[in-house]
């Protein structure tokens, strides 16, 4: 079948590479793609929230399945668009409608989807402008460290944690007053979860539902966790201390209330539930819901599968995802991001990237930021390349990434040399 894939980082390069490794994969598309998925099918420049344009590319190419990559599509509506829409709504698309992306699309929403569906979080209360003081009084209420989250998507920057209460009572009015634009015209303000944050995936057909492997990924720019928050720096499966028992906890807590209630809610989900959880004294707690693969963290789970991904990504179509095999790698997956210097403040574009076909073949380079400019391969992000290592533990897995790390050359290259080393 024809395959288009739409997003451009390093989620979509894995999603690719795993992909085009199907039997059931004639051509595949990537819009708008990088210097990697280059390699494996053909880049095609669609704008991804362009719905007319993918619409044209779809038809003219008989593709048969749509894999969303990122969010805003989703948030957007490109699933109704595409259920809605004669010529397209016999294509397989993976991804949710517009009302189950509010679970990522609106903090508030996916706020009272947990309480309404009681799935483990916390505490939380939703303010507006007109209602400020009563956010003072909320603040006042709860302990430091202050957790602030603006409501609407605000390219991952509307999180804010703070220590001091005078400044979150003036972030608060900052907020709601238009720092994150309409974005956080509501503010979510809840309580600080103390434990260890751990990923989980799931598939869902909008009735069966599959666990993907687990992941852990380290946010912030600097080693020890320090400095200012990323996309996402490396990222490590499985996770050691998510064992039998609290996956099992996950499962029962989580994830079966979580999809009961978008079936009770009415909501078709046929995609990606990202869950973040906190892990506070063994028992999981949600921080949030993504409706979508996380990057990098896709770059250790889907080399951790080994069944036929797009098998089981077209079974969403008919529902059948329950007559799927899930045949998991039982080795470590570990992923180390290289990115540009400066990031994720200002950094500089367009430098040449080269050593990647020294790196062992045994370890798999993910692109993201790359872009092919007269058969050079060039930076084009701040995150630019995620290097996936294998081993029987966590050390030999980093080993692995941080060695092809070190083989691969740009400038201004900056990768954290202690990915995984927590777990250890
Ligand atoms: P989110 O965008 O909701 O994932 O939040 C970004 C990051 O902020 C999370 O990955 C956590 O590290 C942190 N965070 C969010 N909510 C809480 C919370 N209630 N308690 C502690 N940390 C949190
Ligand atoms: N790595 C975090 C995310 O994809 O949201």
């Amino acid at each position: 079948m024809n395959v288009l894939i739409l997003g451009s980082g390093g989620r979509e390069h894995a999603f690719a590479w795993k992909i085009s490794q199907s039997p059931k994969c004639s051509n595949l598309f990537i819009a708008p793609g990088n210097a990697g998925t280059h390699n494996i099918g053909t880049n095609v420049n669609i704008n991804i929230t362009d719905f007319d344009a993918i619409k044209l590319f779809v038809v003219s190419n008989n593709i048969e399945i749509v894999v969303v990559g990122p969010e805003d599509p989703l948030v957007k509506g490109i699933t109704d668009f595409f259920n809605n829409d004669a010529d397209l709504k016999d294509v397989c698309i993976v991804g949710p409608s517009k009302d189950g992306a509010l679970l990522e699309g609106s903090k508030d929403f996916a706020k009272e989807f947990m309480f309404r569906h009681n799935v483990p979080t916390a505490r939380y209360k939703t303010f507006t402008k007109e209602i400020l003081t009563q956010g003072y009084q909320f603040l006042e209420e709860l302990k430091p460290p202050f957790v602030l989250k603006a409501d609407g998507l605000a390219g991952g920057k509307g999180v804010l944690i703070i220590d001091s209460l005078d400044e979150a009572k003036e972030s608060l009015k900052d907020m709601l007053t238009g720092k994150f634009g309409q974005a956080s015209n509501k503010v979510v303000i809840e309580e600080y979860l103390h434990g260890i944050e751990v990923s989980y995936f799931v598939l869902s057909d909008g009735k069966n539902f599959v666990l993907l492997p687990e992941a852990k990924d380290y946010k912030r720019i600097g080693v020890a966790d320090t400095g200012l928050n990323t996309g996402g720096m490396g990222a490590v499966s499985p996770v050691p201390f998510a064992d039998s028992e609290f996956t099992q906890k996950v499962i029962d807590r989580v994830v079966k209330p979580t999809i009961d209630g978008l079936q009770k809610d009415g909501i078709d989900y046929r995609g990606f539930i990202f869950i973040g959880l906190m892990n506070v004294d063994g028992n999981p707690l949600v921080i949030e819901y993504n409706v979508r693969m996380g990057d990098p963290e896709t770059e250790v789970v889907l080399p951790r599968i080994k069944s036929d991904f797009l098998d089981c990504l077209y079974s969403l179509k008919d529902q059948s995802l329950n007559t799927k095999s899930f045949e998991l790698d039982p080795r470590f997956a570990t992923t180390v991001m290289l990115v540009s210097g400066g990031y994720p403040e200002a950094y500089e574009k367009g430098k040449e990237i080269t050593g990647v076909e020294k790196v062992d073949q045994s370890t798999l380079v993910f692109h993201a930021g790359t872009k092919l400019v007269d058969n050079k391969v060039i930076t084009d992000g701040g995150r630019v390349i995620s290097i996936t290592g294998y081993g029987d533990t966590i050390q030999d897995a980093v080993s692995k990434s941080f060695e092809a790390a070190n083989t691969i050359q740009f400038e201004g290259k900056y990768f954290r040399n202690d990915i995984g080393k927590d777990l250890i």
